[in-house]
């Protein structure tokens, strides 16, 4: 099912300083383990600030609103009140930043202990499962997922750990792991392709409205907290 294709780096990214890039898109091999948990880790890293971006401003504002009643109180007793206000909002902005932390880190590691533990076992065991790595210079650079378990309706799989690496992004790499990933799914007779994301991951999101994946489902974040924070279920009908 492997195969290779040759990318061309667009004038924006940042190996377009070397003149082309060979990044070949293949199929999953046991030598790729470490690559492959590597490229995810960095992906997912990267959420810490994206769901931070997300998160914090509706609690920036309403320190700053409570700020101007603080600054006002202080004007009329001491300013001991605003000294002690402006360790509170540095606390509390500090607290929410450690829980995101935590949360990502939870889900990071939760991959990497199930599916990412053992990847040819889980996608690589010959049920319609399936992991595509990119590989450039040797390297792994690129990686994504399509898992065929119980917890899909029949003739459905689930996409899941597209990554790619930061220096590669925009090259239209995750768009040749998707392009691979689809015709693997309608070679194996899939019907259906289903991912969750969060709305978070901005890039992602556009990555997948862009390939004609359409938003089936919302739901909050779990944890009260990070309130602002969603999970998108996107669904595509093969053809
Ligand atoms: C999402 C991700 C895989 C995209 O990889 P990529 O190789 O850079 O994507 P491509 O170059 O193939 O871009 C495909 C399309 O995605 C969208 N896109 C990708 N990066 C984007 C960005 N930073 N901002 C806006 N749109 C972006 C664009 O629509 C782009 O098409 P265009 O270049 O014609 O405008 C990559 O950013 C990544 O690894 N992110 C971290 C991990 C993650 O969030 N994974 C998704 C888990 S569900």
């Amino acid at each position: 099912m492997s195969s290779s294709k040759v990318i061309v780096a667009k004038s924006n990214s940042p190996l377009a300083k070397i003149k082309v890039v060979n990044v070949k898109i293949r199929s999953y091999q046991s030598s790729d383990y470490d690559g492959c948990r590597k490229v995810f880790t960095e992906g997912m890293e990267q959420l810490i600030s994206l769901v931070a971006r997300v998160v914090l401003p509706k609690y920036c504002w309403i320190l700053a609103a409570l700020g101007v009643l603080v600054s006002l109180a202080a004007f009329m007793w001491t300013f001991w009140i605003l000294a002690f206000y402006t360790f509170l909002c540095v606390f509390m902005m500090a607290f929410l930043y450690v829980n995101i932390y935590i949360e990502c880190w939870k889900f990071i590691n939760s991959c990497l202990a199930t599916d990412l533990k053992d990847i040819e076992k889980t996608y690589m065991s010959g049920n319609g499962s399936h992991m595509w790595v990119a590989e450039w210079e040797g390297k792994v650079v690129g990686m994504v997922g399509l898992v065929n378990n119980c917890s899909h309706k029949p003739r459905v799989a689930g996409l899941q750990r597209m990554s790619v690496s930061t220096v590669c992004r925009r090259m239209g790499i995750a768009k040749k792991l998707l392009d691979e990933l689809c015709q693997h799914a309608k070679d194996q007779r899939f019907g259906k392709l289903v991912l969750t994301t969060t709305s978070a991951q901005i890039p992602a999101v556009r990555l997948y409205k862009k390939w004609g994946f359409n938003l089936i489902a919302v739901f909050p974040y779990p944890r009260m907290i990070l309130g602002d924070l969603q999970y998108l279920c996107f669904g595509l009908e093969l053809k």
